[in-house]
């Protein structure tokens, strides 16, 4: 269960883990570490990133995940389209949904947008739990987007 202190504590350690650099490969490797190894009860953590018009695997941690996803597919492709977090409870009752790993029940995708308005990619994080995330959970991890958006700030064009 995240509370405000420990969602405070969290948000402070991965802006603290992410200061050293603006490269954002290296900080959304980080960031997938830290997120994956700090939230409870997750298999999967990580990045695709808008290439091309489609959305191209990145760092993450959990099992190897499918490479590309269309923008019409799947969890990742609606954030994406839509510009908006999407979070699923029970993702064998979301059209569409893409099972990287058999094991995911439920997952949160966030869109990365840029303060210009660019779409960079999504951060997707996935639970074996039914319904794992609530709206504490879904705050934090808009608030690691944030800092993960507010890291690169200069080198958007590299991610
Ligand atoms: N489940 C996602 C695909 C990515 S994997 O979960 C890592 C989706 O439906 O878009």
């Amino acid at each position: 269960m995240i509370t405000p202190d420990s969602a405070d504590s969290l948000s402070n350690q991965a802006r603290a883990l992410l200061a050293g650099t603006q490269d954002p490969i290296a900080n959304a490797a980080n960031l997938s570490a830290f997120i994956f190894q700090n939230i409870p009860l997750l298999n999967w953590a990580g990045f695709y990133r808008l290439v091309d018009g489609r959305l191209l695997l990145g760092p993450f941690q959990g099992k190897f995940a499918c490479v590309e996803i269309a923008l019409d597919k799947g969890v990742c492709g609606k954030a994406a389209r839509e510009r908006k977090t999407q979070v699923v409870g029970d993702v064998l009752s979301f059209p569409g949904h893409i099972a990287c790993d058999a094991a995911s029940r439920s997952e949160i995708v966030v869109p990365l947008i840029t303060q210009e308005g660019r779409l960079l990619g999504v951060l997707d994080i996935d639970s074996p739990v039914a319904d794992r995330f609530q709206p504490t959970d879904v705050e934090l991890m808009e608030e690691f987007a944030a800092i993960f958006l507010a890291s690169i700030s200069d080198k958007t064009e590299s991610f």
